[in-house]
């Protein structure tokens, strides 16, 4: 049994995906969030930007003394999670590396990706799944960054998007996959306009089988809380307001503060 925190981050409220997904299936866990809205788009981000971006935000978990960090951000899995992982004492679940062992499994044949830029570039997805099933096809792809920002301002369902959701979908769905993994945990919020393209069927959410992986494995290593001793904790780098506003329909956080980070 572990009573410390677990901390869950991305580039803003994206990883609330993951997030709500955790707090139902582990209610009594203590929770720490972080949006770094300051350094957001990651998926335009080098490589060292990123690396100084991911092991800032390691650092603050690492002061708050928690037992786990959830990588709740693709992004920084696919590009810092392989050079950091041996810097710090508590348990790291990359999101792309932890998902992927379940989704290879999964009897497909050919599987594509959406994803930001710099996941796409980086092939993240294609080792993964490969690395469990040599056989399985994977054809990624990076959409524009307007993907996330129609997300981070609340527009997720307005029809004045469709043409830049069709354009990168169908770029995919060419390709004839049997599914395609919503690789950036901002575009689940963008299920209801894609599906006007696609099948929803076709969609995989990796935030559906890393939650489960989580769960089962701080269970398996005893690392379980007995306790909510809080409500989760919010932290942001920068605008807590627009935080607050974007995320409400997925999180509601109108009773709780949001504190600033940098
Ligand atoms: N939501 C993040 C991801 O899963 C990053 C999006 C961004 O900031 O570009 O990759």
């Amino acid at each position: 049994m572990d009573n410390r925190p677990i901390g869950v981050y991305d580039s803003g409220i994206g990883g609330l995906t993951v997030f709500s997904k955790l707090v139902k299936l582990l209610p009594n866990e203590n929770y720490l969030y972080f949006g770094d809205t300051e350094n957001i788009p990651y998926g335009t981000k080098s490589r060292e930007e990123l690396l100084t971006i991911t092991h800032k935000i390691m650092n603050f978990f690492k002061e708050q003394n928690v037992k786990a960090v959830v990588m709740a951000c693709n992004t920084t899995s696919a590009v810092a999670y392989d050079t950091l992982k041996e810097d710090y004492d508590f348990t790291l679940y990359p999101v792309i590396q932890t998902a992927c062992k379940v989704i290879a499994d999964m009897d497909e044949k050919k599987i594509g990706t959406l994803s930001t830029e710099a996941t796409a570039n980086s092939h993240a997805y294609k080792k993964q799944l490969q690395k469990y099933n040599p056989a399985l096809e994977v054809f990624e792809h990076g959409c524009s960054g307007k993907w996330v920002e129609m997300v981070e301002n609340h527009s997720q369902n307005k029809k004045e998007n469709e043409p830049i959701l069709r354009e990168h979908l169908n770029v995919v769905l060419e390709q004839n996959v049997d599914k395609i993994i919503l690789g950036c945990t901002h575009y689940p919020y963008l299920r209801s306009l894609l599906t006007d393209f696609a099948g929803k069927d076709i969609f995989i959410d990796p935030a559906e089988y890393f939650v489960y992986y989580i769960a089962q494995d701080l269970k398996n290593n005893d690392k379980l809380a007995n306790k909510k001793e809080y409500e989760p904790k919010f932290f942001v780098s920068s605008n807590p307001e627009k935080f607050k506003n974007s995320s409400e329909i997925f999180y509601k956080l109108e009773e709780l503060p949001i504190l600033i980070k940098r």
